[in-house]
C-alpha cells in the first residue's frame, strides 16, 4: 500500500494498481493525485470510487458533485453483452455497497460503460484496450456480494497474478515478525479482555515465551457489568502451565471517570481516554520500573482501527481509536511498539485465535470499544425539545456516522413505528439519510413512557449515575440475548444511552444490533417481535429509563457506535 503521489518508476515492476477510494473529491485543489503516466504506461490500473473518478478525470471525462447522493445499498445492472473480463461471471443484477455523491457524468476517450445502478449511470467502466478499469461501487466490503468476485477477476484475470498465500503460514510468520521487532526486549501488553489483545498477546507469548510477556488489564470504571471478573478468568487459563500471574488488574476507574466529567464531545472523549490510558500506563510502567529500555509495548490493534483513525495521509478520521492517539504515536516514532495484528481483519483475528486453541467463548465475544461506555453514553450541553418533522422527529442529539468516506456528525431522526416491519424500515431509513440533510442516523420508537411531543433532549454529562444506568441497560440485554441465542445471530449489540425523555425520566435506550464481518461496513438487523418486547418491558421497568428505540441505520450512513 502505497501513497499516491508515488513516482511511476516505483511502480514499473508491479503486475497492477488498485487506486483506492478517499474522502476528497477530485476537483477540490489539494486533492491526491497520481503521476498521469501510470495510466499509460501499459499497467493494468482499477479505480475504486475516488480512483475511479480520479482515472476519468485524468484522462479527460469529466466528475461532478451528484444532485443526490448515494450510500449503503444498490443495486448493480450489467450492460447487455457487455463481455468485460473485470466482470466475468458476475451475475446480470447483484448488491453492491455504494458511498459517494461525486460522479463520473462524461467517460473519456476509449472508455465504455459496464454496468449502472438506477441514480449511477457509470457504475462501472473500461478501456478494455489500454487495460484501464473504474468502479463506483466498493468491492472490498462485504455487503458487494460478489466483490470478490470483482477483485479476483482483476488480480488474477486483468494482472495475472498467482494465488501463493498460505494462511496457514501466518501464525509462523507473524510469530518470526515479533521476535525481529522485539529483539531482546521484553514485551509489555495493556489488554481489555477482547479477541483482539488476547489473540496478540497469544501470539506473544508463543514467540518469546511466558518469561517476557506481561498483561496489565485496566479496568477503567467505563467497562460492562462483570467484565473484569471475565477477564481474570479468561487469562488465569491462558497462564495456567505456563507461567503463573500473567495479568495484573489495576483498579482505576476514578482517574478515568474525574476528567471526563464535563467532556461531551465524542472526538474530545476518545481522546480524554486515550491520554488517561497512556497516563496510567506511564505510571505503571514506572512504578514496575519497566523503563530500563527493556520493555516495549504490545497492542492489539487491527486493521480497520488504523484506517479509520486516518492511518495514512490521505483516510479521513472517522473517530480516533484509543491507541492512536498521541502519547501513543511518540511510543511508536521511538519504535517502543509491537502490533502483531496490525494487517489483519477481525475475521481473520478470530481463524487465527482458533488456530491458536482459544476457547470460543473468547473468540465470539462481540466487540467492545476500547473507551467503553463513555462512548455509549451521549452527553449535551444543553436543553432542547425534539422538533417535528415531515418524516418522524427530529432529536437535537448527533451522532457519528460516515458518508462518502468522510466523517459525519449529524442529527438523529425518530420515526414512529414499533419496528416489526424492520426491514422495510431498514430501507426507508437509508433512504430519509440519503434525502435529509442534517441528518444521519435514523432510529424507531419502540416504547416511550409519553408521547413524542413531550419528549426533550436534556443536559447531561457522564456521571456515575447514568454510566450505573447504562451498565444495567446493557446487562439486560445481554443476558436476554444469550439466553434467547439472538446473541449469535448479531456481530455486535451496542446498547446507548440518550438524554432524551420527559418528566422525571431523562434518558432512553437505543439498541444497535448489526451484523457485520469486518466492522468497516454493517447492516442493522431485525430482531424477533417477542424478544423485542420483552426486552423493551425489562428495560422500561426501570424507572430512569423514559423510552427504548430501535436503530434503524447500516453502515454508511451510520457508523457502529454512535460516537
Ligand atoms: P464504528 O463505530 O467506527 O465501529 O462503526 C467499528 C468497530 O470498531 C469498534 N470501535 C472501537 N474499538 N477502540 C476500539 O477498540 C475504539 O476507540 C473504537 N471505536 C469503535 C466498534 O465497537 C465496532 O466494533
Amino acid at each position: 500500500m502505497l501513497p499516491s503521489e508515488i513516482p511511476l518508476e516505483s511502480l514499473l515492476h508491479v503486475r497492477g494498481v488498485i487506486i483506492s477510494g478517499g474522502p476528497h473529491s477530485v476537483y477540490d485543489e489539494s486533492s491526491p493525485v497520481i503521476e498521469r503516466s501510470l495510466l499509460t504506461a501499459g499497467i493494468p490500473v482499477l479505480g475504486i470510487c475516488y480512483g475511479h473518478h480520479l482515472i476519468s478525470q485524468l484522462q479527460g471525462g469529466s466528475v461532478v458533485k451528484g444532485d443526490k447522493g448515494e450510500f449503503g445499498l444498490a443495486i448493480l445492472d450489467l450492460v447487455e453483452n457487455q463481455d468485460s473480463p473485470l466482470l466475468s461471471g458476475l451475475r446480470d443484477h447483484q448488491q453492491i455497497w455504494m458511498s459517494h455523491r461525486d460522479v463520473v457524468t462524461a467517460l473519456p476517450d476509449g472508455f465504455r460503460v459496464l454496468a449502472t445502478t438506477s441514480t449511477c449511470d457509470t457504475a462501472a467502466i473500461e478501456d478494455r484496450a489500454r487495460r484501464l478499469y473504474g468502479v463506483q461501487f466498493h468491492p472490498e466490503v462485504v455487503h458487494t456480494t460478489q466483490g470478490t468476485r470483482v477483485l479476483e477477476n482483476f488480480v488474477f484475470g486483468i494482472c495475472g497474478c498467482e494465488k501463493d498465500w498460505n494462511p496457514g503460514q501466518r501464525i509462523a510468520l507473524v510469530e518470526e515478525q515479533i521476535r525481529q521487532r522485539v529483539a531482546d526486549r521484553n514485551v509489555f501488553f495493556f489488554v481489555s479482555g477482547g479477541v483482539d489483545s488476547t489473540v496478540a498477546f497469544t501470539l506473544c507469548l508463543r514467540a518469546l515465551g511466558p518469561t517476557r510477556v506481561r498483561g496489565v488489564y485496566v479496568d477503567t470504571g467505563l467497562m460492562r457489568e462483570g467484565e473484569t471478573q471475565f477477564v481474570e478468568r479468561t487469562f488465569a487459563q491462558l497462564g495456567a502451565g505456563i507461567v503463573d500471574g500473567v495479568l495484573d488488574v489495576a483498579r482505576c476507574g476514578k482517574e478515568f471517570l474525574q476528567p471526563l466529567e464535563l467532556v461531551r464531545e465524542p472526538e474530545l472523549k476518545r481522546h480524554v481516554i486515550g491520554e488517561q490510558f497512556v497516563r496510567v500506563q506511564e505510571r505503571i510502567i514506572e512504578s514496575r520500573g519497566l523503563l530500563d529500555g527493556h520493555w516495549i509495548l504490545g497492542q492489539g490493534t487491527i486493521y480497520p482501527d488504523t484506517i479509520e483513525s486516518g492511518g495514512t495521509s490521505k483516510a479521513a478520521t472517522i473517530k480516533t481509536h484509543h491507541n492512536r492517539v498521541p502519547g501513543i504515536q511518540k511510543l511508536m516514532e521511538e519504535g517502543r511498539i509491537v502490533e502483531p495484528l496490525a494487517d489483519f481483519y477481525k475475521d481473520e483475528v478470530r481463524a487465527i485465535g482458533r488456530q491458536l486453541n482459544l476457547p470460543a467463548e473468547l473468540l465470539n465475544r462481540h466487540p467492545f470499544p476500547g473507551p467503553g461506555l463513555a462512548i455509549r453514553c451521549l452527553c449535551l450541553e444543553t436543553e432542547e425539545a425534539v422538533t417535528r418533522a415531515p418524516e418522524g422527529w427530529l432529536i437535537p442529539l448527533r451522532s457519528v456516522g460516515v458518508q462518502g468516506d468522510s466523517r459525519s456528525y449529524a442529527h438523529v431522526l425518530a420515526i414512529e413505528a414499533f419496528p416489526s416491519e424492520c426491514s422495510r424500515l431498514q430501507d426507508q431509513a437509508t433512504e430519509l439519510v440519503n434525502r435529509t440533510a442534517g441528518v444521519n442516523r435514523v432510529i424507531a420508537r419502540v416504547s416511550v413512557r409519553e408521547p413524542m411531543e413531550h419528549q426533550r433532549a436534556f443536559m447531561s454529562s457522564l456521571t456515575h449515575g447514568r454510566l450505573a444506568l447504562l451498565r444495567r441497560a446493557d446487562a439486560i440485554v445481554r443476558e436476554i440475548c444469550h439466553q434467547s441465542g439472538f446473541e449469535a445471530r448479531v456481530w455486535q449489540f451496542p446498547v446507548i444511552l440518550i438524554p432524551v425523555g420527559s418528566g422525571e425520566s431523562r434518558d432512553s435506550v437505543v439498541l444497535r444490533p448489526i451484523q457485520s464481518v469486518d466492522g468497516m461496513t454493517a447492516d442493522s438487523v431485525a430482531m424477533p417481535d417477542d424478544l423485542l418486547r420483552e426486552m423493551s418491558a425489562r428495560l422500561m421497568s426501570i424507572p430512569e429509563i423514559a423510552g427504548v428505540y430501535y436503530d434503524l441505520t447500516h453502515k454508511p450512513p451510520g457508523t457502529i457506535e454512535w460516537e
